[in-house]
């Protein structure tokens, strides 16, 4: 089985990645970066840019782990675009976003709202392949099921199977679910056996348990993509794969690390602070009980007030060092 770290607007850049490779480097093939949105100027924002450039991710290509760029984009110039820029700097995959639910996305008929017209997606991959054709560079694709109902997966499953897909990863909810609702493995699984491509399965996998239940319903399964659960716990990896539990000192350690990265990168600690509370969303998941103290570290304004909300969680919540039971329903 190869594990990937899915791509997270806000969350698994260039720093995140980093950090998590140099705690856990054993874990992952594969790390995703947060979508780029290519657009009609044909050009990257500076962000975009320090995401991708070469040097910010030479530790992780070093090591032999992929960086995956991921674009969003419905036009075909655009995605070719992107694509060949990202070759030239070496990248040897693009990913195609299908799956953002966001409103302002949708509504430009992008990410999830694309898949609500599957014959201009069908011309799009036409296109996209034909002017790919000598461009070497596989390109795969991060899909929902479909725009509001699960068997508008078959229509889509033709379109895909049309065409050199290197990889389809399969998040199995329809974009109205949003986050809401749980993965649908019976659609997951229609889906994988109707695919000609490889699949990459993900959603909801947050402990050892579910994952142990998705590759005992799918045993051909060989490449699961990981997000919030891979968030909350950063060696939720090496857990599945049967290596021990994360440590509170491991974590504190990790989180010790991704302050001092960003502090690197960022200007403000405001800016700091604010990627701590974005992860905190998902890290408290490795404390019981800790809704009320997340929601503390959630109004920091200043880092006193952060570290000091982050020690008052750590010394009232017990640290979840034994695999948690499921709550997915997996
Ligand atoms: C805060 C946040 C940001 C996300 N950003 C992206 C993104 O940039 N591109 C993308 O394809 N999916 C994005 N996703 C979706 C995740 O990649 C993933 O498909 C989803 O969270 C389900 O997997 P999980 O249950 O393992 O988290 C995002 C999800 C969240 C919660």
């Amino acid at each position: 089985m190869k594990y990937s770290l899915a791509p997270m607007e806000g969350i698994t850049g260039y720093v995140y990645r980093n950090v998590h490779h140099s705690f856990f480097p054993e874990s992952m093939s594969s790390y995703y970066t947060p979508f780029l949105n290519a657009n009609q100027t044909l050009t990257f924002t500076n962000k975009e840019k320090r995401d991708v450039s070469p040097e910010n991710n030479a530790a992780l290509k070093a090591a032999g782990v992929n960086v995956i760029p991921q674009i969003l984009t419905r036009r075909v110039e655009e995605f070719v675009w992107a694509v060949k820029e990202l070759t030239m700097m070496g990248y040897g995959e693009v990913n195609l976003n299908l799956g953002c639910p966001a409103p302002t996305v949708v509504n430009k008929g992008k990410g999830a709202g694309f898949l609500k017209d599957p014959d201009d997606l069908d011309e799009f991959l036409n296109a996209v392949f034909e002017a790919l054709h000598n461009v070497n560079v596989r390109i795969s694709l991060k899909t929902r099921i479909g725009m509001y109902a699960v068997d508008e997966m078959d229509e889509l499953m033709k379109v895909y199977n049309r065409y050199p897909v290197s990889e389809l990863i399969i998040h199995p909810r329809v974009r109205q679910d949003f986050y809401r609702n749980h993965a649908d493995l019976d659609a997951f699984g229609r889906a994988f056996a109707e695919s000609h491509m490889p699949v990459v399965y993900n959603g909801d996998v947050t402990t050892p348990e579910n994952a142990d239940v998705l590759m005992k319903r799918f045993p051909e399964l060989q490449a699961m993509m990981i997000g919030r659960g891979l968030v909350g716990n950063p060696a939720l990896v090496r857990e599945i794969t049967g290596g021990k539990p994360l440590t509170q000192t491991e974590f504190k350690a990790f989180l010790q690390g991704l302050w001092d990265a960003y502090e690197e990168n960022m200007e403000s600690d405001m800016n700091v602070i604010c990627k701590m509370k974005e992860l905190w969303i998902y890290m408290g998941t490795m404390y019981e009980e800790s809704e009320r103290y997340v929601r503390k570290i959630q109004k920091a304004q200043t880092k006193s007030e952060y570290k000091s909300s982050v020690l008052n969680l750590m010394g009232a919540c017990r640290f979840k060092t034994e695999m948690h039971v499921t709550e997915t329903g997996m």
